[in-house]
């Protein structure tokens, strides 16, 4: 690089740059990740028009990843989080993506299931959530009651697999009619493809247990039915390879991660998108992701604790193609703009994250 080079790869303006990513155009590299907030309309679990408005409120992202959304009831593993199973929450999310294309934006609807990580209150019949093995999770979650453990699962049969993977393929099918410019698979995080990831929470003896292909072959039946959907431009999927959130841990990321990637490679996908280190925690757990990026030759995302200089730096060296920024978009309705102008951000409430109404949610001031 000569020295004009070098000064541009360390501006602010190599986050402004537009991206292409599979069938995607997105006006720049500044995007949204997705964000549970707990404001779906019950009964129902059904968008709504104060959700609309903070979306439509963050369109100035190069890209906005809803809040991830159930694909079935019994994907469901907290309260208030909408879906996209039934006909009144596909009409919720038109509006919602009316919305932020009226306000020049683009956004893609994050795909959930939540296995194991949910509640017998949550449930269809009040019945067990599933997941690969019968493994309890060690963490909570939050119900009409409040904050309780999540309830001890039930081993999916092998001759319910394929009734999962249509779940996801009726969910994207309703995406796409909600007008969603595409979708992002959600297997991060320790929720049911993740859990199917890693050895963990994966003791099966079927084709979908033991060695990494098995381990990876329920998200790759998914992504596959996901892309005959929307197109597999229009699909991103999320990966947390270290990420300990929800009870996770596998005795060979780097081994498991490249497999599954080169796997995705081969479907076209538009993104890998991928959380380092603990979600919204420690970065510095070890794990060559710049090796994982090279099994992989579409748009890389890169998400976790990222600020403007460190994401200057991780487009500008190209180690990534664009950043995910989530708790600052929370406060931050206009972030694209701040960071830009390096202006100050206004501090996240987490007292307001889940639940509740404007307050915490649409009334974060933007610049003047
Ligand atoms: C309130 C809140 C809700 C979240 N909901 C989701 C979600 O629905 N799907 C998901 O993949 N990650 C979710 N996450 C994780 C974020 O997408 C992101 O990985 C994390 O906040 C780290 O990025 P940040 O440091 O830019 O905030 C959530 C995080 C927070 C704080």
């Amino acid at each position: 690089m000569d020295g004009r080079a070098a000064a541009a790869a360390d501006s602010v303006e190599v986050l402004f740059k537009p991206l292409r990513a599979g069938a995607l155009e997105l006006s720049s590299r500044v995007l949204m990740a997705p964000l549970t907030r707990s404001r779906a309309a019950l009964p129902g679990n059904v968008p709504t028009p104060l959700m609309a408005e903070y979306y439509a409120q963050r369109a100035s992202a190069g890209l906005i990843i809803a809040e991830a959304t159930q694909v079935c009831p019994e994907g469901q593993g907290y309260l208030a989080t909408p879906g996209i199973h039934s006909a009144a929450q596909v009409d919720g999310w038109k509006r919602i993506t009316e919305a932020v294309h009226r306000a020049g934006g683009k956004i893609l609807l994050q795909l959930w299931h939540v296995g194991r990580i949910s509640h017998v209150s949550l449930q269809p019949n009040g019945q067990a959530p599933v997941a690969p093995s019968p493994i309890r999770a060690r963490t909570k979650t939050y119900v009409a009651s409040g904050y309780v453990d999540v309830s001890e699962p039930r081993a999916l049969r092998t001759d319910e697999i394929p009734g999962v993977v249509e779940v996801y393929r009726r969910a994207a099918a309703n995406a796409r009619i909600a007008g969603f410019d595409g979708v992002e698979v959600h297997a991060a995080n320790g929720y049911l493809l993740d859990q199917f990831l890693r050895d963990g929470s994966n003791q099966r003896d079927d084709g979908y247990g033991g060695s990494i292909d098995n381990r990876s072959r329920l998200l790759f039946e998914v992504m596959q039915a996901v892309a005959a959907e929307v197109g597999s431009g229009r699909v991103g999927v999320r990966l947390a390879p270290v990420s300990s959130f929800n009870d996770m841990r596998d005795s060979d990321p780097a081994a498991l991660f490249r497999r599954a990637v080169e796997r995705l490679d081969a479907l076209k996908i538009a993104y890998v998108h991928v959380i380092e280190g603990d979600t919204g925690g420690a970065r510095d757990i070890p794990f060559d992701y710049a090796a994982l990026r090279r099994c992989f030759s579409g748009a890389w995302l890169v998400n976790n604790g990222y600020t403007r200089e460190l994401a200057v730096a991780a487009i500008g060296s190209g180690y990534a193609d664009a950043v995910v920024f989530g708790r600052p978009f929370i406060a931050n309705p206009d972030l694209p703009r701040r960071l830009r102008e390096n202006a100050a951000l206004n501090p996240p409430d987490p007292g307001t994250f889940y639940g509740g109404g404007a307050r915490g949610y649409t009334d974060y001031p933007p610049l003047a």
